[in-house]
């Protein structure tokens, strides 16, 4: 397959995902009815609970977040737990103990948090899940993510149209992953991706040599990573191509369902003699995390879905101002989110693809700097 052809199929689907969901992104803060001034602000605390330092996007989301509602008025506690389920814990605990009056968290094990959250309840205080569903107890008010299903889809629409799989074309080499298995988020990437993907598996345009095509939806664990963690993704897939492509036989795509894998799997195709250019596999990912777009430009991925954190950050802002004023808490999916206890109100926002053509959005929009991406 020609790289001059598959940019080409690349420029035609980011371009029309793109025109599709620019209008609805913006980082600036909705004000509308529910803003509050910072008298209603004063003496109120917000701790916000983030999973890790270790992943870039985190950082971006925990620090305009404080900005936010510290400009606001509000007094907040910004915690990281290194990934370690037992430090949120004791985070969120002192959080309550401090007398905290909402809570935003990005948990790390959704299942996890359940006896925490029944503390928190009965201090009266309002739990908003951040980006990541929390699962197993009431006593979460509202959630505010990106469209998670929507991220797998862009994922698996982009792979079809790269290798023209409606018209016919393969057999390729799909090597699938997906996210964290205890991040409720990563079933919804992986289905999004999958049920795409897999009636090209069923029909036999895609062949996964490993043999880890999940046989369904609900088999997506069985090519997790844990803690979305770049060096496991790495390890994985030398291990496959080791095990699978010694022959001479090539891949062709690889479904990455973020970017701190994609990078790792970058690393393990080097390692194996994959160079940029007309031969290099399909390679998808998500966060639009900076070595990432870098590889893009050279390269090495070839789409990432682009979560502007500035909104969601804003949005959870606005939420918070809506609970402090004791208005109506804007939602717009009150369906999708079953937590096992309830159905969370949810805010979701629109993902928006990038590829090489398109990085100068990232750069537009603020989120970078043209420095940032060598340009
Ligand atoms: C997910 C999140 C993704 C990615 C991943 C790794 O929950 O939705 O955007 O950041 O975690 O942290």
């Amino acid at each position: 397959m020609s790289l001059a052809w598959r940019k080409s199929a690349i420029a035609m689907v980011a371009a029309g995902v793109l025109v599709g969901s620019m209008a609805a992104c913006s980082s600036e803060r909705d004000t509308g009815s529910g803003s509050t001034d910072s008298g209603d602000a004063e003496d109120m605390l917000v701790g916000i609970a983030m999973p890790t330092k270790s992943l870039e996007r985190w950082n971006r989301d925990g620090s305009h977040l404080e900005e936010l509602l510290t400009d606001a008025g509000y007094e907040t506690s910004l915690q990281y737990a290194d990934n370690k389920v037992d430090q949120q814990i004791t985070q969120l605990e002192n959080m309550i103990n401090q007398g905290a009056d909402i809570l935003v968290i990005a948990s790390i094990d959704g299942t996890a948090l359940g006896p925490t959250l029944d503390q928190a309840a009965d201090a009266g205080i309002t739990v908003i899940a951040y980006d990541r569903l929390i699962n197993d107890t009431p006593n979460v008010d509202y959630y505010a993510t990106f469209d998670n299903y929507g991220v797998g889809t862009m994922q698996g629409e982009f792979i079809e149209e790269a290798l023209d799989l409606p018209g016919g074309a393969g057999p390729f080499n799909l090597e699938p992953f997906a996210g964290s298995p205890d991040d409720n988020n990563a079933k919804f990437f992986f289905a999004g991706a999958w049920d795409v993907l897999s009636p090209y598996v069923e029909s036999g345009q895609l062949v996964v040599p490993s043999g880890k095509g999940p046989q369904s939806n609900d088999d997506w664990a069985s090519i997790g990573i844990q803690g979305w963690s770049s060096d496991t993704a790495q390890s994985e897939m030398e291990n496959r191509l080791n095990s699978f492509y010694a022959g001479g036989t090539q891949v062709d795509v690889v479904l990455s369902p973020n970017d701190s894998l994609a990078l790792g799997i970058a690393q393990a195709l080097e390692g194996a003699g994959y160079a940029a250019g007309p031969d290099y596999p399909v390679l998808t990912g998500q966060d639009a995390d900076q070595a990432n777009v870098l590889n893009m430009i050279a390269g090495k991925q070839a789409m990432s879905v682009w979560k502007d954190t500035r909104a969601l950050g804003d949005q959870v802002a606005t939420m918070v101002d809506q609970i402090v004023a004791g208005d109506t808490v804007e939602v717009n999916d009150e369906e999708t989110y079953d937590n096992g206890e309830k159905v969370v109100p949810t805010y979701l926002l629109p993902p928006q693809v990038i590829t090489p053509d398109t990085v100068d959005v990232l750069v537009d929009s603020g989120f970078y700097q043209a420095s940032d991406l060598g340009m």
